[in-house]
């Protein structure tokens, strides 16, 4: 990883503006000697993400992400430290230092480049081997027998490793100049018993390229069903598992253009994608996906979709890739092309566009999970249900998303057939011990327990309006709920006079009220002075806030069901339905903390 000075560090920051930099990507408004925005890093409608240029530094009051100019672009763009510092050296037009390397490094340096120089020469090799020779005849009748085109074959630079023991070592060697050491460090040749000999023999093989394009490493398959199926090239200084994917490098326009990403296990289901027309397609290398691929991933793209085979051991790969991808942000669903087949059989039988519709049909994470864990687990025993309520939680309290637990815990209730209630409380119980950040709603479902809810709601009201009567003065928070709606119709009307009476420079009591208010009204009012206590003496908030509390969770409840009712037939409906739960959450959750304090 390059490494910069702090005097480096310190011509960078000075150079750029913080607020210039942060206001490039979110509009901010100056109040005072710091800008405010909505903050970037959680969803929020009223500023709470304040900037001061004097600092060089940010901080959000809502989700409390802070910083400075360069873990700001990090962040933004996902990048590594020195790669913000580059970044930003850019914007500022400042050159980057010349790198101060050691021998050593230096060293390290053009040994990889002689690695980088291997393994091209390899990939031409093995592709002329494939194309121009009799070697490749095999090779070449084995592709054709999978359905590849030359065109496919010539895009993917697919090749043939001789079946001689060493014909790559003496060709590289003798033919090429090239020093075996160079060979064995990119996983090219091996050495054993005082004798070189080539890695791939006899093996059709599928260069791997990285980003930019370079080859860094080979998979290598059998013609027959011998073992190892694959033969992939070791770690070496210029291969990184973790952080490649086969067909990246071809795949990167389609994602960037489409933001969603396909990912399949096998090679031969990414080229046979590919040559189909389906060109956001990588493919895992034989490896768990992991969470620097995941990282990769987001810098391109906003969504995943997973293309699995479809049997126990794709399962269990999916749901791990799921969690993974999960903590990154990305948008996970799951595409099923039917029982024991992979997306490269499926896509020569039934093409392209048949594909893209199971892709376009796939399942949204939590779904497959649930389906998944209710087959590992049984339902109906107390165990199971434990099981399958912890894992989960543990991915719906995972992102500060309180619309997303709350409109599942009713489909968990559903699909494991529970008290929605139960589910509820268990969910309350696993926030407070994970310390989630998240509200979980009241119970949803049955009526007695809305009706219930609203009962209390009006109670509430009428006791607030009847004690700004009884002090015969509207509290200094009824400029605060001047926009509040009543549950109860007479309460919003009985609010109306008491507004007009305020407005009309009269003192607020109950004689003037029942002057605004309407004939039919008067029962009803009369009713409420009635049944009223004595004056009690508590302070305002008392009221107003489990006033508010109660509106806000009736609102949150309403977008939550339009938001599902919504979900299939207007899915931006939807969307906003969604956004406005989300923004409830966090305002119930601010009320609730206000509360508590
Ligand atoms: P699969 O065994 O599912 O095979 O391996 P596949 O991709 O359908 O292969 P084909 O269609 O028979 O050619 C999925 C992926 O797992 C890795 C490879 O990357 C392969 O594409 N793998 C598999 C290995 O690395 N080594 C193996 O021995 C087998
Ligand atoms: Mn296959």
């Amino acid at each position: 990883m390059r490494y910069f000075g702090q005097d480096f560090l310190q011509r960078v920051s000075d150079s750029v503006n913080i607020a210039d930099v942060i206001g490039s990507y979110v509009p901010l408004k100056k109040k005072g000697g710091r800008y405010w925005a909505c903050c970037p890093f959680h969803h929020e409608k009223t500023p709470s993400f304040s900037v001061s240029p004097d600092k060089g530094l940010y901080y959000c009051f809502g989700c409390h992400a802070s910083g400075n100019v360069f873990t700001f672009v990090q962040k933004m763009e996902n990048l590594t430290f020195p790669e913000a510092v580059e970044h930003l050296a850019e914007m500022a037009h400042i050159e980057l230092p010349e790198e101060e390397v050691s021998e050593e490094e230096r060293q390290k340096q053009s040994e990889m480049t002689a690695m980088y120089e291997a393994a091209r020469l390899a990939a031409d090799y093995f592709h002329n081997c494939l194309t121009k020779t009799r070697m490749g005849e095999a090779g070449l009748a084995y592709f054709q027998k999978r359905h590849l085109t030359a065109e496919t074959i010539e895009y993917f630079k697919l090749g043939f490793a001789p079946p001689a023991w060493d014909k790559l070592f003496r060709d590289f060697t003798q033919k090429k100049q090239i020093a075996p050491k160079t060979l064995v460090d990119a996983g090219l040749v091996g050495y054993s018993n005082g004798r070189y000999f080539d890695m791939f023999r006899n093996r059709c093989m599928f260069p791997i390229l990285n980003l930019k394009g370079k080859p860094v490493a080979f998979g290598g398959r059998v013609l027959d069903d011998s073992k190892p199926k694959y033969l992939n090239s070791p770690e070496t200084p210029i291969f990184n598992k973790r952080r490649l994917l086969f067909a990246l490098y071809q795949a990167l326009p389609k994602i960037r253009e489409t933001r969603q990403v396909i990912m399949v296990e096998g090679y031969m289901d990414a080229i046979s994608l590919h040559a189909h027309g389906v060109t956001n397609v990588v493919a895992s290398l034989g490896t768990a996906f992991t969470i620097e691929q995941a990282r990769l991933l987001k810098r391109y793209a906003d969504e995943v979709v997973f293309s699995y085979d479809m049997d126990a051991a794709g399962q269990n790969a999916t749901r791990r890739a799921l969690e993974i991808a999960g903590t990154v942000g990305l948008k996970i669903r799951v595409a099923r092309v039917g029982e024991g087949k992979d997306p490269d059989e499926f896509v020569n039988l039934h093409g392209g566009e048949a594909y893209l519709e199971a892709v376009r049909q796939a399942q949204p994470a939590l779904d497959y999970l649930l389906a998944s864990l209710l087959r590992q687990y049984d339902p109906t025993s107390l165990e199971g249900q434990q099981h399958i309520l912890q894992e989960m939680f543990s991915v719906l309290t995972a992102r500060d998303d309180s619309f997303l637990i709350n409109s599942y815990i009713r489909k968990m209730a559903q699909a494991m057939r529970l008290d929605e209630g139960l589910i509820r409380s268990e969910a309350t119980r696993y926030v407070k011990k994970n310390h989630a950040k998240v509200y979980i709603s009241p119970r949803e479902t049955a009526e007695e327990t809305v009706s219930r809810e609203s009962q209390k709601q009006v109670r509430l009201e009428e006791g607030f309006l009847t004690y700004c009567m009884q002090y015969h003065r509207a509290p200094s928070s009824w400029a605060e709920m001047k926009a509040f709606q009543y549950t109860s119709p007479f309460c919003q009307r009985l609010a109306q006079a008491m507004e007009e009476v305020q407005e009309s420079g009269q003192v607020l009591s109950e004689k003037a009220v029942q002057q605004k208010l309407g004939q039919d009204d008067i029962e009803a009012l009369a009713a409420l002075l009635m049944k009223a206590e004595d004056t009690v003496s508590v302070p305002w908030e008392e009221f107003v806030r489990p006033l508010k509390l109660g509106a806000l969770q009736k609102a949150y409840k309403m977008h939550t069901e339009r938001a599902s009712t919504l979900a299939h037939a207007d899915p931006e409906g939807s969307r906003r339905e969604m956004l406005a739960c989300i923004q409830l959450s966090r305002e119930i959750r601010e009320l609730q903390k206000k509360t508590s304090e």
